[in-house]
């Protein structure tokens, strides 16, 4: 048995690693972290786990290195970076959820995380963990950053433009979605019931950076592939899910099929993402409630004759593919079990 800990317990990426932790056939949960709700029971923090698992919120302190074998930290980036620091090298393996140590490029790293200190030892260890494309670098990987929900969901959408097909994106421009959950339990005006409930708040007009980390990730390989990445976000007044919208302009001669089949090709062989033709069931795809409770992300790749550009749509709910599924999934890696241990639910439809 692997032995996990999550440290956030009593947030709402934390609550939905102990619901999926505590179903994977090969993890045990050996330890809770947390600052303001020690002595907390997870039953007592979430409603759905009425569990008795013996265990309580407690501090992080080098010590739990004794009792686990993976860390997952569900906690804001600076608390994430200095617990990064503390547990490094101490336990076998630490999955960071948050953006501490997401970015690659010191510039664009301060301007999108002023509050996280670059620690360049540490950051330049952090394996960037999106499964499906750097899964051999999760075999043996000490600390693995996962991508933010919004990024898992674009960067997806993207990658068989660039890594698979090799096009030059001159303009790519990303329309957002998300429901409450993405921002946490950070208590927020704009996120109180009267202001959220039927809203399409657009909270981040120019600028997300999500958008930054996966410019910054897809360019490793080829600087320059893509021209510019911008991103406009909107707050939904669902709770959980997000939609991407990526609206790509390019030089490269594409049609559709020649798109179909090359997502289909690239994702060929990885379950989490599903490639799929916007009208193959009766309510079109995708659509964020056809994923919730699901680690799948669905992805849809449309050329648009009219306005010259690929549209590519992508959908996954934010707690799971995009946080505590992607996780769970990055450590099944990490360990040599199959990736989709612990993961194979079905979504949940009408949410
Ligand atoms: N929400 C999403 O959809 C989503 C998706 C992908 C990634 N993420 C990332 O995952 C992380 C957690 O997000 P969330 O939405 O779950 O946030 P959240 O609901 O606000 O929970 C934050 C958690 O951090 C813990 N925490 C805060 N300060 C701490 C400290 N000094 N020491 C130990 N624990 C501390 C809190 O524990 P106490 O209550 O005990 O203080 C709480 O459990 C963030 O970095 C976020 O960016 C979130």
């Amino acid at each position: 048995m692997i032995r996990a800990g999550v440290v956030g317990a009593s947030g709402l990426a934390g609550g939905d690693l102990i619901r999926l932790i505590t179903q994977h056939p090969d993890m045990e949960l050996t330890f809770l972290g947390g600052s303001s709700n020690i002595g907390r029971r997870p039953a007592e923090l979430h409603p759905n786990l009425r569990l008795d698992l013996g265990l309580t919120v407690q501090p992080v302190t080098e010590e739990i290195a004794d009792q686990v074998d993976v860390v997952f930290l569900a906690t804001p980036a600076p608390v994430s970076a200095e617990l990064a620091a503390l547990l490094a090298d101490r336990v076998p393996a630490v999955v960071d959820l948050s953006g501490a140590f997401r970015i690659r490029t010191p510039e664009l790293h301060d301007r999108w995380y002023p509050k996280v200190k670059r620690r360049t030892d540490l950051a330049d260890r952090f394996v960037y963990g999106v499964p499906e494309l750097v899964g051999d670098q999760l075999t043996d990987a000490a600390l693995i950053s996962l991508p933010g929900c919004y990024a898992t969901a674009i960067t997806l959408g993207l990658a068989p433009l660039t890594l698979g097909l090799g096009l030059d994106l001159k303009t790519v421009v990303v329309d957002g979605k998300s429901g409450s959950s993405g921002g946490g339990l950070q208590l927020r005006t704009p996120d109180l019931h009267p202001f959220r409930s039927g809203a399409i708040a657009p909270y981040s007009p120019t600028g997300h950076r999500h958008a930054a980390e996966v410019g910054d990730f897809l360019e490793r390989g080829k600087p320059g592939t893509i021209g510019s990445l911008t991103m406009s976000a909107y707050g939904v007044s669902h709770v959980r899910g997000l939609l991407t919208s990526s609206y790509v302009f390019t030089d490269d001669a594409v049609d559709q099929r020649e798109l179909q089949r090359a997502y289909v090709r690239f994702y060929k062989g990885h379950r989490f993402v599903r490639v799929r033709r916007h009208a193959e069931t009766l309510i079109p795809v995708p659509d964020p409630q056809a994923v919730l409770g699901s680690n799948y992300c669905d992805v849809t790749v449309l050329h648009d004759e009219d306005g010259d550009r690929i549209v590519v749509l992508a959908a996954l709910d934010n707690l799971v593919k995009g946080a505590a599924g992607q996780a769970v999934q990055a450590a099944n890696i990490r360990f040599g079990l199959p990736e989709e241990t612990g993961l194979t639910m079905q979504p949940v439809m009408p949410a």
